[in-house]
């Protein structure tokens, strides 16, 4: 066990893979025919954001925008420069086509993520607001694109209707 700065870490992390574990699962009983047991798997999901959230609160995890900003900055960057590449890497060697595509659509896009986080922060210290327009995200590969859907992702060739709207 190590210090409670990285025990903090470690059950941020553990909390939230719980988080998206359970949405999924939900997911998965509803389609299953098992309705009451996705509401208790969003149930115990939200619970586990709660807790999440307060780990990271005591990390001191959560400062302001611009702070937030060139920590998204940071994270994007390294795992379009430095993990997935390793990843990728290691993927082609084991011949493991799956964990392939879903680690070179993941890098694709954070490399996009980091530029609209660097698009931002530009904005934000030149006193300024971003437009107001929704971001549309790939089902498929998580490309993320402001103000309208293309008609086929440029990223994975998914259609339209696979784009999910963020207000
Ligand atoms: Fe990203
Ligand atoms: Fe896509």
């Amino acid at each position: 066990m190590g210090n409670t700065q990285e025990n903090l870490q470690e059950a941020f992390a553990g909390e939230s893979q719980a988080n998206r574990r359970y949405l999924f699962f939900a997911d998965r009983a509803e389609k299953d025919g098992h309705p009451q047991i996705a509401r208790l798997f969003r149930a115990v999901a939200e619970a586990e954001t709660v807790h999440a959230r307060s780990h990271l609160q005591t990390m001191g995890g959560i400062k302001s925008t611009r702070e937030n900003l060139e920590v998204a900055i940071g994270g994007e960057h390294y795992e379009f420069t430095q993990m997935y590449p390793g990843f990728i890497e290691q993927a082609e060697s084991e011949d493991n086509k799956r964990a392939l595509s879903s680690f070179t659509w993941a890098n694709k896009v954070e490399e996009i993520h980091h530029g609209l986080y660097q698009q931002a922060l530009k904005v934000l210290d030149a006193g300024q607001q971003l437009k107001d327009e929704s971001y549309f995200v790939c089902q498929v590969c998580g490309y993320t694109v402001a103000g309208e859907a293309p008609d086929t992702c440029p990223i994975c060739g998914a259609p339209l209707s696979r784009f999910k709207r963020v207000e």
